[in-house]
């Protein structure tokens, strides 16, 4: 039926089925949760096959999924684990009796995090400096979401200044050690399995850096550790009582919800990242409890499977047309593409079609003067989400008018295209291209919650329709083990026996150019 249907309205254009669907169409297509609006009308989809794709969904068995993860069965299978991150964020005393004790670790946890924030903030450290800078240090969804965060939402006055550690970076790490100094700085290594060769490189220089300018307490108050990992920890040189908890249920890119945001707390203050929690929270009862036709990630699950599995786009591009949602499809990209890039269903067998698109994106007016050029009139049809904010936190209203008729206008012109194809063939836009336009009431950290909550749910929703675990990530193992064993192997000065010839040729020509 889905191919009839994909049959069928590959020959419209989706300018006409603007035209001609009415207030029908656009109540199928449009959809409203708290501050957050979405608006999938320009599309190739009417209701006949949104019909087929809500079909489509009951039978992969999406609702049963959803009330499996909220009751914590323990729907990751391949790594035999619940999938909880939604209690991170549950109002206290909602949580089933089956998760009584996770709720109970989930409200301590955040407890112990609120005493150390309102300590370090209030009373500094031990002996009376201020907490200037917090280094987070941390890779991946130990990274991404807080990085999000924090240029997202604002400051609260005179809260530290912070900075981010991730990939191998050396250049960063002397830059920070030679700008900050220790006696006001607080270093916290985020990594759930404190395991993760990044993290524990530039951990184990800042320790050094702590202990070389501070006396021993002094340098072990200032080094915090959030993990699910406490053993490794200690075992690193954290004291058990700065190692902040989080839960081998909560996967990494699905973790800013907890501790791991430990740093947006520290520089947000507490009651943002209630609010925070909150705005996701809301978004959690909505995509429990809404039917499956008005459910917004449900919708933009299923537009985002027509357009990869039906139409055969290959990429989703995301822009915010907001400057501090500049993290956003970054974040994105890990939560997509690291949960739901598989070839293998979850009972082993290979997946029919495609899966996740690849994402990507940038910051809206920047990036028309970049890549749009080709989401216009390239060979590629690239599906556009775009994110725009009603109300601005300055007060320049021209400003912000420009912004968002640029988007609406990108949008538009993307859908329309030239139909009246002028003389010259160069200036044709085809058109016929599709876009979401999401639009937050404000950027507060309810509507921001909110919107990333969305985006969890619908990437669940998703996988479910491909039949692939959302939470685990096998795929990036392979790459570690190779590097690991090269790592050693390199700093002896050898190559190791199992390296394959290109990698053994790479290993020569490095040797003999690097000076030291
Ligand atoms: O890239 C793989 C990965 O395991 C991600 O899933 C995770 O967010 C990141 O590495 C960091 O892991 P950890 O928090 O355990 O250091």
């Amino acid at each position: 039926m889905l191919e009839h249907h994909k049959q069928r309205l590959s020959r419209t254009r989706i300018a006409d089925l603007v035209a001609t669907g009415g207030e029908e169409r656009n109540r199928l297509l449009q959809c409203r949760v708290g501050p957050l609006y979405a608006d999938f009308s320009r599309s190739l989809m009417d209701g006949p096959a949104l019909a087929s794709l809500l079909t489509l969904a009951e039978q992969a068995a999406v609702p049963a999924a959803v009330a499996a993860m909220f009751a914590g069965e323990r729907i990751n299978a391949t790594e035999d684990r619940a999938v909880l991150h939604t209690l991170l964020r549950a109002p206290p005393a909602s949580a089933p009796a089956s998760l009584s004790q996770e709720a109970e670790w989930v409200f301590q946890a955040r407890e112990r995090m609120r005493e150390c924030v309102a300590r370090l903030r209030g009373r500094g450290f031990a002996d009376g400096r201020r907490v200037r800078h917090v280094i987070n240090v941390g890779i991946g969804g130990s990274d991404l979401g807080p990085r999000l965060l924090l240029d997202a939402l604002p400051a609260e006055v005179d809260s530290p200044e912070v900075h981010f550690l991730s990939g191998v970076d050396g250049h960063a790490l002397d830059r920070l050690m030679a700008r900050l100094d220790p006696a006001c700085t607080l270093v916290v290594m985020v990594s759930k399995s404190f395991s993760t060769r990044e993290t524990l490189l530039h951990g184990g220089l800042l320790r050094q850096w702590l202990e070389a300018g501070l006396d021993k307490d002094r340098a072990r108050e200032r080094l915090f550790a959030v993990t699910s990992r406490p053993d490794a920890a200690v075992a690193f040189g954290v004291s058990e009582m700065q190692v902040l908890s989080i839960w081998d249920w909560v996967g990494g890119r699905y973790s800013l919800w907890s501790a791991v945001s430990f740093a947006v707390a520290l520089r947000l203050g507490i009651s943002r990242f209630d609010a925070f929690l909150d705005g996701a929270a809301s978004m959690d009862e909505h995509f429990r409890a809404a039917p499956m036709a008005q459910n917004l990630p449900v919708l933009a699950a299923l537009m985002g499977y027509w357009h990869r599995n039906l139409l055969g786009y290959s990429s989703l591009c995301v822009v915010p047309y907001d400057p501090r949602l500049r993290e956003f499809p970054n974040y994105l990209q890990q939560l997509e593409m690291e949960s739901n890039g598989k070839s293998v269903q979850l009972d082993g067998s290979s997946v029919a079609g495609a899966t996740v698109p690849v994402v990507w994106g940038g910051v809206g007016t920047d990036v028309q003067h970049a890549f749009f050029q080709a989401l216009h009139q390239g060979t590629e049809v690239v599906p556009v989400d775009f994110v725009g904010v009603i109300n601005p936190d300055h007060g320049h209203d021209a400003h912000h008018n420009a912004l968002l008729a640029n988007m609406l206008a990108q949008s538009a012109a993307l859908a329309d295209g030239t139909p009246e194809l002028g003389a010259d063939p160069h200036r044709h836009h085809p058109g016929n291209r599709p876009s979401a336009v999401y639009l937050l009431d404000s950027l507060s950290p309810q509507s921001l919650g909110a919107l990333i909550a969305l985006y969890e749910h619908k990437v669940f929703v998703q996988s479910r329709l491909w039949g692939v675990n959302a939470f685990d990530q096998w795929g990036v193992e392979l790459g570690k083990k190779l590097a690991n064993s090269l790592e050693q192997a390199m700093a002896r000065g050898q190559v190791p026996d199992a390296a394959d010839p290109v990698t053994r040729r790479l290993i020569a020509e490095i040797a003999a150019r690097r000076r030291r």
